[in-house]
């Protein structure tokens, strides 16, 4: 371990309740209805973060890699040389590992690890990749530290996440937290604010635009097609998908008035 950070109970008691979710039932039921990429936008939003973000060939980390689709992608079409996943969940790191093989990808390591502190040697890679991801981390200044501790200087950290923009209510930010069990929302100026204050010029802040678009698709999938297949993976629990339908559905349209938004970030490090 190259990090050595004392976590607060808070921090902790919120990493067991994010690796219990993607151990469990829900964690199986987003594989089923995000797929692979368990990320909003999918295949077309990676090429654009990798776009945005300049990758090509190198080496990267990916912070909070879930089943690693995200690695696998810029291994395949971005030439990407080396990459290392760090999860916190030991299931969805199997079920990725597995994938490499199947898709005779060799260049991919995972590591199961918090993201605030990894094994990952100071200064070491090209570039720090993350999707959707740092919404269940509840230090966001621990985790923009340790993205920024193990980038080279000039190296890009590039990823999305769910952000809170603006006018969100005090009872709807407390369901979408409870809902999605995200501990906290960063905004996009707090995105910027932190890697700013950690050493980093960015390049890229955006809105993607599409949070609304994206998630309804979503919930519409859920709502339809997949609805056997997602009571399969909650055994048979009707009430547990209707909430999930209808509260995916609401957080949509939080998105179509700009109280949720998906931020796509690109900074360097000085
Ligand atoms: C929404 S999924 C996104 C996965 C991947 N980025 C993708 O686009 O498919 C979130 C992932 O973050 C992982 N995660 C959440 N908090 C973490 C932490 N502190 N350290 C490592 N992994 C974490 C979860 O286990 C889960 O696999």
């Amino acid at each position: 371990m190259v990090s050595e950070v004392a976590f607060s109970e808070d921090h902790r008691n919120a990493i067991d309740a994010v690796r219990e979710l993607y151990d469990g039932a829900e964690g199986a039921l987003f594989g089923l209805i995000f797929g692979e990429q368990i990320h909003l936008g999918g295949f077309n939003a990676s090429t654009t973060l990798a776009d945005d973000a300049g990758i090509r060939g190198g080496s990267g980390v990916d912070l909070c890699c879930g089943y690693g689709a995200g690695m696998r992608l810029l291994s395949r079409y971005r030439d990407v040389e080396s990459m290392i996943g760090i999860d916190i969940s030991p299931e969805v790191q199997n079920v990725g590992r597995q994938r490499c093989v199947e898709d005779g990808i060799t260049n991919i390591e995972f590591r199961c690890e918090d993201a605030c502190a990894t094994s990952i040697a100071s200064s070491s890679v090209d570039f720090v990749w993350s999707e959707d991801a740092w919404c269940y981390v509840p230090d966001k200044d621990l985790l923009i530290g340790e993205a920024v501790r193990i980038v080279k200087p000039g190296g890009a950290i590039a990823f999305t996440d769910w952000v809170e923009g603006s006018d969100l209510a005090a009872g709807e930010r407390e369901f979408l937290m409870a809902g999605m069990r995200f501990p906290g929302l960063e905004t996009m100026d707090g995105y910027v604010g932190l890697l700013q204050s950690a050493g980093c010029d960015v390049v890229h802040a955006q809105d993607t635009g599409t949070f609304n678009l994206h998630l309804k698709v979503i919930a519409d999938m859920l709502d339809t097609q997949l609805r056997w297949d997602a009571l399969r993976k909650v055994s048979f629990d009707a009430a547990q998908v209707d909430l999930i339908v209808d509260g995916l559905k609401l957080i949509a349209e939080w998105g179509n008035l700009g109280k949720v938004l998906q931020a796509r970030i690109v900074a360097r490090k000085k």
